[in-house]
């Protein structure tokens, strides 16, 4: 179910920057691996002309239909897969696509996702403790939060979200659905600002923003599929053809700096950007999305 979905105005993360990188001409080949609502693939579709090809791969049912929709104008060239990009393989191998001109992640969630309360994403509106980017995966917020022990909930409040508080917001978690299960956004929020002392609670991010996004991770196993789908990706990048990836936090951002490196050591890849691209001060003023974003390109080295 796509709720409120007119009312999402969608603004693609770097887009200049990721057109200049991917140096597109008519009849290229890209995968975007991330499709979202279709933002970067619409400015992708219209640089590859009526013979290029952009296929796009989303776990999520609902953006794929969304994306659909906005790229309605460009069918003929586009092809879709809802599909973890951990199995991009079985996608392109589905298409009979054995090599592609440039590939994209913008990796995290959607504004489709966030503003859907009944997806559970959301911080700021209540809904169920969902978080599956996959509604057919079987795992969701509310078994993490409810079933794992106080151990595992604080290893990965510190692993996924590097959350100073682990301990404490993991043990008022297991102390509260006691009485009864925690079922709601609003209910894991409450129970994060009662964890965190007052004192340190920061007034520029949300106290519970990284306790969010610990379990959205785990919930869909995020940095694991990120690693996989990388080895993956390389393996299909034609000689000269580029790699872009925007991620939006530290935890990703070092799997991509490590997995280029890996890469340019082999002498696979070549990294095109030593420090990862910012958003320009006027994009971060006009889209908040963008704020935290961190953009890496390589490039496959002839051989
Ligand atoms: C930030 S949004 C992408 C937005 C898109 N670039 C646009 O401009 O509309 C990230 C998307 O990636 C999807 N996603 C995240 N992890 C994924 C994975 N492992 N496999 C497939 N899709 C994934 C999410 O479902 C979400 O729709």
């Amino acid at each position: 179910m796509v709720t409120m979905a007119n009312e999402i105005k969608h603004v693609p993360v770097m887009i200049k920057e990721i057109l200049e990188h991917l140096n597109l001409s008519e009849g290229s080949c890209v995968l975007d691996c991330t499709l979202g609502l279709g933002g970067h693939s619409k400015e992708i579709a219209k640089k590859i002309g009526s013979h290029g090809l952009l296929i796009g791969i989303d776990r999520d049912e609902d953006s794929i239909v969304r994306a659909q929709q906005n790229l309605e104008d460009f069918s003929g060239r586009c092809a879709f897969a809802q599909k973890d990009f951990r199995d991009l393989d079985a996608a392109l191998d589905n298409f009979g696509v054995s090599q592609v001109d440039g590939i994209l992640f913008d990796l995290g969630v959607s504004s489709l996702q966030l503003d859907t309360p009944e997806r559970g994403f959301s911080i700021r509106a209540n809904g169920p403790l969902d978080m599956r980017m996959d509604r057919n995966s079987f795992i969701s917020a509310y078994d993490l939060v409810n079933s794992l022990s106080s151990k595992e909930i604080s290893s990965i409040l510190k692993n996924f979200g590097e959350e100073r508080w682990h301990e404490r917001i993991a043990d008022h978690l297991v102390k509260s659905r006691v009485k009864h299960p925690i079922e709601s956004t609003e209910e894991l929020k409450n129970i994060i600002l009662n964890a965190i002392p007052h004192r340190f609670q920061d007034h520029h991010i949300h106290p519970a923003t990284r306790t969010f996004q610990a379990f959205r991770i785990a919930v869909n196993r995020e940095l694991e599929a990120l690693e996989i789908a990388l080895n993956k990706a390389i393996r299909y990048l034609r000689p000269g053809g580029t790699i872009c990836v925007i991620s939006f936090h530290s935890l990703e951002d070092r799997i991509v700096k490590e997995k280029f490196k890996y890469f340019a050591k082999e002498e696979i890849l070549e990294i095109i950007t030593k420090k990862p691209l910012r958003p320009t001060e006027e994009e971060a003023e006009c889209n908040v999305r963008s704020r935290s974003a961190r953009l890496r390109v390589a490039r496959r080295i002839k051989k």
